[in-house]
């Protein structure tokens, strides 16, 4: 079974040959600098830009598998959660595509692909394990069971972490994406020179929005330059004591989690599974708690059309293709 996966919910283009259970090729092609200097996503840009890149990186991705259209299996591609814009692009491509080469279609969830992102990584973790999916866009705990079920236990209430990490990173001057950034800075901070606070709701659910408001009034109560030559020097330590404040929250609620289910496994996927601290802590979590904490490869954390193509085969193995009227569906949810 070979299926082609595409991805154009934000601001990547990819598209990925998986064969079986192998990846053989993984494109993506980041809008990062397009974005950059407007410190986040424009959508009009985005879908733009999907439009130039779409052929050639699917080429890509055919080519560096070393395989044609013609021996394509299916096509998978993101069908939601993301920009109407974007996501149209992609699906619009993947069903002339589908429809002329008379292969099945199947439209997937972007979080399902983050939550089978796991499987494209050894070791894999068996079910039930409870994953963390930690992006820009979305931040949400999932109990995930065998067969392709899975339970949402909680998900932000506002910010997704990742924009936490970038609207914060731009308050410090610091570039987009802002998550890369701090984790950078706080690698030589203090994380308890200020006490930012930690949202702590009493179910599994997160939010953000508070931490980035205190950020804001924090720099907002100053004069310029004292802000400035607070920025100058302690960069690094504001970076470690935000990053610490999201890094609590997010493992917390992990630790909780855990308990509660009796989870033996935990992954942590999506683009913030690369924040170091996040990972560290992760770990000693698994350690205390007795749980095995699984990371897919960063390739696979972010964004990228592999894990589009490895939940779109899990459906197709289900039988579940779906009809050429598909439409993009950009509010989504697990
Ligand atoms: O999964 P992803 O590539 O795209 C979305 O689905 O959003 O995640 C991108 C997000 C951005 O918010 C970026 O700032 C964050 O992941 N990110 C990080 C790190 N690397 C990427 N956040 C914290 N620390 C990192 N090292
Ligand atoms: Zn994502």
């Amino acid at each position: 079974m070979r299926v082609l996966g595409i991805e154009s919910s934000c601001d990547d283009t990819a598209a990925a040959v998986l064969e079986g259970e192998t990846v053989q090729s993984n494109v993506i092609s980041s809008q990062h600098d397009l974005h950059e200097e407007y410190g986040g996503v424009v959508p009009e840009l985005a879908s733009r830009d999907h439009q130039r890149l779409i052929v050639p990186v699917v080429e890509s991705a055919l080519d560096e598998a070393e395989t044609s259209p013609g021996a394509l299996d299916a096509v998978a591609v993101t069908r939601g959660p993301g920009l109407p814009g974007s996501l149209l692009v992609g699906l619009s491509f993947g069903k002339a595509l589908a429809r002329g080469l008379d292969i099945p279609l199947i439209g997937v969830n972007h979080l399902e692909g983050h939550l089978y992102s796991v499987d494209l990584t050894a070791p894999v973790p068996p079910r039930p394990y409870l994953c963390l999916i930690v992006s820009g866009g979305h931040t949400e705990l999932v109990h995930v069971e065998e067969g392709f079920q899975h339970r949402v236990l909680g998900r932000t209430r506002d910010d997704a972490a990742g924009e936490a990490f970038d609207k914060i990173a731009q308050l410090f001057g610091l570039g987009y994406p802002g998550g890369p950034a701090i984790d950078r800075h706080a690698e030589d901070g203090n994380p308890s020179f200020h006490d930012f606070p930690r949202t702590r709701l009493d179910d599994f659910d997160f939010s953000f929005s508070g931490l980035k408001t205190s950020v804001l009034y924090y720099l907002r109560d100053r004069s310029d330059a004292e802000r400035d030559r607070l920025l100058d020097e302690h960069r690094d330590d504001l970076c470690a004591s935000v990053q610490n404040a999201i890094v609590d929250v997010l493992v917390d609620a992990v630790r909780r989690a855990a308990r509660e289910t009796g989870a033996e496994h935990v992954a942590v996927v999506g683009g913030v599974a690369a924040n170091r601290a996040l990972r560290r802590r992760v770990e000693v979590a698994g350690s205390e708690e007795a749980f095995t904490v699984y990371v897919p490869d960063l390739s696979y954390c972010m964004d990228n059309a592999a894990m589009i193509a490895r939940a779109g085969a899990h459906h197709l193995a289900a039988g579940d293709a779906s009809p050429p009227y598909l439409d993009v569906t950009p509010n989504v949810q697990l």
